[in-house]
């Protein structure tokens, strides 16, 4: 394979931005969310807010990105990928953006209708308008549930996702699988 054909199956430039960004913004709130779990209230609630502030970025850069996905197609799959990865890679894939939207929205309506309909703040620049949702009880306990496995199950796509990249870079030795998601330099 010459460098010209190596260079060109990679994702277009905002692909690869909006996909290290969101997946930079997704660890950060994992973290927050567990370093919050122990600290004293005063803390926690300001963690929390800047919590609740990412997880609407991801959001609304994951309603971009799938814009941005229908709109460039993705680079050809390497034809020497045997039939389970491409099924594989597929259902983790439409997996995750299902819960990048689903994880944030359930988030939403948990704290819009815990708090009684408060608005989120977006780092003291704007508000984002609470949900309209039942502030009684099994309503908000069933919001974070489904924000709380939601949580889980991306943490076990994130780990079939990471041993997916590292497997075709370190099994395989396939140096393009991993550059697919980089820049051209
Ligand atoms: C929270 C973390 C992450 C999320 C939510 C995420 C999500 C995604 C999604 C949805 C795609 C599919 C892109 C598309 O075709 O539309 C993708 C592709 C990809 N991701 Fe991630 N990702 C994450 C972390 C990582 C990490 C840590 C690595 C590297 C170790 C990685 C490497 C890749 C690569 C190489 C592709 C391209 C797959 C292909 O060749 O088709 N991702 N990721
Ligand atoms: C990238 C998106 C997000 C991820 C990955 C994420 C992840 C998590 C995790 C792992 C927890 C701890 C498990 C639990 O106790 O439920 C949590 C808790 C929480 N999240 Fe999120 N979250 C996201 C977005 C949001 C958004 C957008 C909001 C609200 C606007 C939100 C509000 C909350 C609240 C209020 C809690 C504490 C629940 C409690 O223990 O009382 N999250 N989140």
């Amino acid at each position: 394979m010459n460098i010209q054909t190596a260079a060109a199956a990679r994702y277009a430039k905002g692909s690869v931005i909006l996909h290290w960004l969101i997946a930079l913004l997704i660890a950060l709130n994992f973290v927050a969310a567990w370093v919050a779990e122990d600290m004293p209230k005063p803390e926690k609630m300001q963690v929390m807010g800047n919590h609740k502030a990412i997880g609407l970025i991801v959001l609304a850069l994951t309603v971009l990105r799938i814009v941005w996905r229908l709109m460039h197609k993705p680079p050809p799959l390497a034809e020497t990928l045997k039939a389970w990865e491409v099924a594989l890679a597929k259902v983790t894939h439409a997996a995750f953006y299902f819960l990048m939207l689903g994880i944030p929205l359930a988030g939403w309506a948990m704290s819009s209708g815990g708090s009684g309909g408060k608005p989120v703040g977006i780092f003291g620049l704007f508000a984002v308008p609470a949900l309209p949702v039942g502030s009684d009880k099994p309503t908000v306990g069933m919001f974070h549930e489904m924000h709380e496995i939601g949580a889980t199950l991306m943490l076990v796509l994130i780990a079939v996702h990471v041993a997916g990249a590292l497997k075709h870079r370190i099994i395989d030795k396939d140096r393009q699988a991993l550059l697919r998601m980089t820049m051209r330099p």
